[in-house]
């Protein structure tokens, strides 16, 4: 389903290039795919956040929805624009979740948490009836990899976490892995729950079903950044206002895009 159509200029006043592709994928998907009575999941990254902008728009204009966020800056976006929120735990499970993703392979398995939201947004996708990821089309890949992977680790102990993660991924082939500690500037990046991040490039991954399960078998570990068989479908935006819903990943049995 592809769409070239005009899009409301203020909320893409100024965009361009990679800027306006995820705009374009973030209003599609708030235009089309919600409904009076959703309860919806709100993903983070500045993707999932035009997403929400133009969300607010259509609650603005009567739409009748509730949004749990994936992180505290979503919940502060979605706050400030006036969306209606709610705590999972009072919602237990949701019709849809629109997060953004960092790569996302053909069969619809993703590397996530690029922004740090990773353990949130799964929780939240995984308690979703459908998930469609909003995108620019540079996030779609033949294999993932080349963006590193995100992990998610309890402070506790998190240097002996660390030599499981390596030993785990030398033993799957992946050569010298080297998890990073991530900081922003000087300061170590806490996560909303209260963790670190290590970040870890792999080049091309293909056992990413295997080691997704793998890596939370590690004491200390508490999330991974990859998304297996969570999303049904992806809004893909281009620079030039055109975009495309690819519905149903996980039936589509492609090895490339
Ligand atoms: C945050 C995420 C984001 O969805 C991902 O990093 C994409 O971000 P952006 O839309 O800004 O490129 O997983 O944890």
């Amino acid at each position: 389903m592809t769409d070239s159509g005009s899009l409301p200029s203020r909320l893409t006043a100024g965009l361009s290039g990679q800027d306006l592709a995820k705009a374009t994928a973030g209003i599609r998907a708030a235009t089309e795919l919600c409904q009076d009575g959703m309860k919806l999941g709100l993903g983070s990254g500045s993707t999932a956040h035009a997403f929400v902008r133009a969300l607010a728009e259509r609650v603005r204009d009567g739409l009748d929805i509730v949004g749990v966020p994936t992180s505290t800056q979503t919940y502060d976006l979605a706050s400030e624009l006036g969306v209606p929120l709610a705590d999972l735990n009072d919602l237990v499970e949701l019709d849809l979740t629109i997060d953004g993703t960092d790569e996302m392979a053909p069969d619809g398995s993703m590397i996530k948490g690029g922004g740090g939201c990773l353990l949130w947004e799964k929780v939240v996708a995984k308690a979703s009836r459908r998930v469609i990821i909003v995108a620019d089309d540079t996030k779609l890949v033949d294999h993932l990899g080349t963006f590193p992977l995100p992990i998610e680790v309890l402070p506790f102990g998190w240097r002996s976490s660390r030599k499981q993660i390596v030993e785990l991924l030398s033993a799957h082939g992946h050569e010298d892995p080297d998890p990073v500690l991530r900081r922003r500037g000087d300061d170590l990046v806490i996560t909303d729950s209260g963790n670190y991040i290590l970040d870890v490039t792999l080049g091309t991954v293909t056992d990413q079903a295997e080691l997704t399960v793998l890596l939370n078998q590690i004491p200390g570990v508490v999330e991974n950044g990859f998304f297996v068989g969570i999303a049904d479908g992806v809004v893909v935006g281009r620079p030039d206002r055109s975009s495309e819903i690819i519905q149903d990943l996980a039936d589509r049995g492609a090895d490339r895009w």
